[in-house]
């Protein structure tokens, strides 16, 4: 039986929460009186709730005490959390539920790795989060990705060497976490932003069970 596991990010690999975020951070941006893109969107993929605001304020050029940033922050992950309770399993990205099943069948174990603190939340809203063997989230780590802290205490929890894990990630800067933990990973998305992967896929419908065969042997 192979020793390798696998560590899914949740936000771009598991749902695609991306739209929402944006939803809620455009809104806030356009209550502060400034426009928010799509391309300044990228910007936030992966990165914590409390930096997006941060990148965010500087695209406004705006500067906030934290008391006011604290407003906006739960201001955000309220409007956020509109969308998220609206989530059915129907949201869960395309090829993920196969090869989460393959995975149990083999009796492969995989842990979530990921830098959202509403991650329990979107997990049982998708009805996924039994399905999971750990799950480590922005609730339990310090550091944020690029810092390789969620992933080692994910390969901690599933009990096995950095070595055998295999990261799925969407974002650069969980790209360069899961290599900064020394694990094997797949980006998800463009080739040219997630150079640094092992492996990369175009989107999740390209994860088949043929090459997760490939990744285990
Ligand atoms: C990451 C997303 O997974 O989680 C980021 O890619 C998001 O866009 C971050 O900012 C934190 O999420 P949350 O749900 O704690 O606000
Ligand atoms: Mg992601």
């Amino acid at each position: 039986m192979t020793k390798k596991a696998f560590i899914f990010d949740l936000d771009g690999v598991i749902v695609d929460t991306a739209k929402y975020h944006y939803l809620a951070w455009k809104n806030l941006a356009n209550s502060l009186g400034f426009d928010f893109t799509p391309s300044n969107n990228e910007l936030l993929k992966g990165v914590s709730r409390v930096r997006s605001l941060d990148i965010l304020l500087s695209i406004g050029k705006i500067n906030l005490s934290q008391e006011e940033k604290d407003k906006l922050l739960a201001q955000k992950n309220e409007e956020y959390l509109t969308y998220v309770n609206q989530m059915t399993s129907d949201e869960i990205l395309p090829g993920i539920t196969a090869l989460l099943s393959y995975l149990e069948g083999q009796q492969i174990t995989f842990s979530l790795g990921s830098a959202s603190k509403n991650a329990p939340l979107i997990l049982k809203k998708v009805g996924l989060f039994n399905k999971f063997s750990a799950i480590v989230d922005g609730n339990d780590v310090s550091m944020a990705k690029p810092d390789p802290e969620v992933f080692l205490l994910a390969a901690k929890k599933l009990n096995k060497s950095p070595q055998d894990c295999i990261v799925v990630e969407d974002a650069a800067a969980g790209v360069q976490a899961a290599k900064n933990a020394k694990m094997i990973c797949v980006g998800i998305g463009d080739s040219t932003i997630l150079k640094d992967a092992d492996f990369t896929l175009a989107s999740t419908e390209e994860f088949t069970i043929d090459f997760a065969k490939k990744l285990i042997d």
